[in-house]
């Protein structure tokens, strides 16, 4: 029983159970079976996560770093949208239920009722286990495809899930999820096809009626040009013994870099610009790409421009641009 307010610490507290009793060593080979499953790029038609073992290990070695990039997403979010708040939530592909810790944490003082859908029996098991006295969950099994159809809802998320469907699957989901939502979170790992689908995602979305409110400026065309680069964030993540052990070095923390789209039918106040790269900081200056108005840009800051300058220090990669007191 998890009986504290969800957050990164509680969240890792539920997690720090989970292996006990599973030997180390068969902790890390399902770590890495799941590694290999998930490298592979043809969606299955069947659950990867198929017996607690595997929950298990995909929870402890992965669920840290999906609730810090869902974090991030819902910051920027709740950045556009400060005023408001979802009453009811659905994470749709929600496994164990990272997005949904991550959205009970952005909302802490009255999260929403979230329901969580997966096809994975074991997940939602392990899911509901974790979150026992932590989040006010329904998890119910659902399969993804073109039948799925969710309940209407303020909030729907959809967190590492988009690489296992199909392309018409895909489709069907965020056309789903734009019927039936306010608000719509998707996130994909930080790759050239993470950010590809969360672009057509966009796009669907757009077409839907939808206002980009994170990470874009604007609803117009992405300025990245297909295939030259891709645009990602990166989120802290302290690692765990089992990190260390499936991964080996020693350094405490990795970054998990993450693609996303948030947007909404509210009138959002998108940021000006947004910080596209880790700033670049020199001898007096700081570099700083840019997404905004005019498409792709780099801003250089000098102590010259007074208060800024030392705002530029301190701005970080994903951080909108310029800050709100400035803007
Ligand atoms: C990589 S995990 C992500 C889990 C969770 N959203 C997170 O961020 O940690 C992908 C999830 O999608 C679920 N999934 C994949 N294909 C599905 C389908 N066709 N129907 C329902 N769930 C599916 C898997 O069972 C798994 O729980």
């Amino acid at each position: 029983m998890n009986a504290s307010a969800p957050s990164a610490d509680s969240l890792r507290a539920a997690l720090a159970g989970l292996l006990d009793g599973l030997p180390p060593k068969q902790a890390a080979q399902a770590v890495d079976r799941l590694i290999a499953n998930y490298r592979g790029t043809t969606p299955t038609d069947a659950p990867v996560l198929r017996d607690r073992s595997d929950v298990a290990a995909y929870a402890a070695y992965r669920m840290p770093a999906t609730f810090e990039a869902v974090r991030g997403a819902l910051d920027a979010l709740r950045e556009a949208a400060p005023d408001w708040e979802p009453r009811t939530h659905t994470d749709v592909g929600g496994g164990t239920g990272a997005a949904s810790w991550a959205v009970a944490e952005a909302w802490a003082e009255q999260p929403p009722r979230t329901t969580v859908l997966d096809w994975a029996e074991p997940a939602l098991a392990l899911g509901r286990e974790l979150a026992a006295g932590a989040l006010d969950a329904e998890w119910r099994t659902a399969r993804i495809g073109g039948a799925l159809r969710l309940a209407d809802t303020d909030l729907v998320t959809v967190s590492y899930v988009l690489k296992e469907l199909t392309e018409a699957d895909r489709a069907a989901l965020v056309t789903e999820a734009a019927r039936a939502a306010q608000t719509v979170v998707i996130v994909e790992p930080g790759t050239p096809d993470g950010y590809e689908r969360i672009i057509a995602a966009r796009t669907l979305l757009i077409e839907a009626g939808f206002t980009v409110a994170a990470p874009c400026p604007h609803s117009g065309a992405c300025p990245i040009e297909p295939g030259t680069d891709w645009c990602h964030f990166s989120a802290r993540v302290s690692r765990s013994s089992l990190h260390r052990q499936v991964k080996g070095g020693s350094l405490p923390y990795e970054d998990e870099k993450y693609s996303y789209v948030a947007a909404t039918r509210l009138p959002p106040a998108p940021a000006a610009s947004r910080i596209t790269r880790r700033p670049q900081i020199r001898k007096g200056l700081v570099l700083l790409d840019l997404c905004g108005p005019d498409g792709l840009t780099r801003a250089t800051v000098t102590k010259r421009h007074g208060p800024v300058y030392k705002q530029a220090r301190d701005a970080e990669w994903g951080d909108s641009w310029p800050p709100e007191d400035e803007g």
